[in-house]
């Protein structure tokens, strides 16, 4: 069965990047996808009170409209981030917008949040099942009054998911990332924590802020304050990056956030020092080029309670994940922690 996977990820790969994805959402709602043995005992761990089988996770966008959380739980992901979502459907930028580096084992996207809108998403979401499931919230690109767009995605999921995250890192929705600049952050924060407090069930799930990995020291400083005044419950550590740090692709140069391999030592770097800044109870949740489980130990190691990745699938499929976890098991067993959460931080 491996083998089919291996052989059916590689045919994906003489697709177009998008074409590929299509195709292999289609066969995860048929069913077609791997199932993974249960965990090993040392993986359990927990984010924000949150209980995960593992902590491996799978970052948001490759399911963004809601429609295969259940068969990635089931091909071993510890917990699925749904989105981005936003209040209305948006048919994103125009295509090509994703482009594969193979020889840099890294991926391009200038996706642009396309998504069908809040309505599908959280009527799909309505119906699920057991395991954690995340969504993840973001604004629409035409809108007149982009913190809005927060509360109203926001409001609209409440309940249907395990936990929330507010995407302001997105390098594809021009003007976004300004929203991580304190004034903004303060502004935006106060009114979905406000928003949230007049729900029922009002600090029940937690929140999270993801940031993008393109931050100066200031900037990760004062995100940090604003992040554990606001009630928020976590960061994560990181989006996509516009940097470039030496690739070698022919698709180098196109416009977009890169993730992959090259992002994973800014991104660790990143987190690290959120962790240095952080108040203790601040959760911090790694994302960026994790491709094994020495990757994932890395984050978990600099402070991250749990991690996140999706390039890594384009070049390998779903079975991934198991391999991650088979390694980062091995680690943790090898130097003496009986637990992901004592390893947290342990540098
Ligand atoms: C094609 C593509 C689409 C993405 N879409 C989103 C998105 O909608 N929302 C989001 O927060 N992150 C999105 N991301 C970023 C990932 O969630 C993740 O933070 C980033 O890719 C780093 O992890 P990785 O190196 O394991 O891919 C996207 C990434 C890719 C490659």
């Amino acid at each position: 069965m491996n083998d089919l996977h291996g052989l059916a990820t590689r045919a994906l790969h003489v697709l177009d990047p998008e074409d590929a994805h299509t195709a292999a959402l289609a066969a995860l709602k048929l069913g077609l996808g791997p199932a993974a043995p249960a965990d090993a005992p040392i993986l359990a761990t927990e984010m924000a009170d949150l209980k995960l089988p593992n902590p491996v996770g799978l970052a948001p966008g490759f399911d963004k409209n809601a429609e295969v959380f259940g068969p990635m739980l089931r091909a071993g992901f510890g917990f699925v981030e749904c989105g981005t979502v936003t209040p209305l459907p948006q048919a994103g930028n125009p295509r090509p917008r994703l482009f594969r580096l193979t020889e840099d084992r890294a991926v391009i996207n200038r996706m642009g949040f396309n998504n069908e809108g809040v309505e599908a998403f959280a009527r799909r979401l309505a119906r699920r099942g057991s395991g954690v499931v995340g969504a993840n919230i973001g604004a629409n690109k035409d809108s007149a009054d982009r913190v809005g767009d927060y509360v109203v995605a926001l409001t609209r999921v409440w309940g249907l998911c395990d936990y929330y995250t507010v995407n302001i890192s997105s390098p594809n929705t021009p003007g976004l990332r300004a929203l991580q600049t304190r004034a903004a952050l303060e502004e935006l924060l106060g009114r979905i924590v406000e928003a949230g407090q007049a729900l029922p069930d009002a600090g029940g799930r937690p929140i999270f802020l993801k940031v993008a990995p393109d931050l100066e020291d200031a900037e990760i400083e004062a995100i940090a304050e604003v992040v554990d005044r606001s009630g928020f419950n976590g960061i994560i550590v990181s989006n996509t990056t516009i940097g470039r740090p030496g690739l070698r692709s022919r698709h180098r140069g196109e416009t977009g956030g890169l993730s992959g391999a090259p992002l994973m030592s800014l991104s660790t770097q990143v987190l690290r020092r959120f962790r240095e800044v952080a108040a203790k109870d601040l959760q911090l949740i790694g994302a960026g080029g994790i491709a094994s489980g020495a990757d994932a130990y890395a984050k978990i190691r600099a402070g991250a309670c749990a991690v996140q990745l999706y390039s890594a699938l384009a070049f390998e499929g779903p079975g991934l994940v198991v391999r991650i976890k088979r390694e980062l098991a091995g680690l943790l067993q090898a130097d003496g922690f009986r637990s992901v959460r004592e390893a947290v931080g342990a540098r």
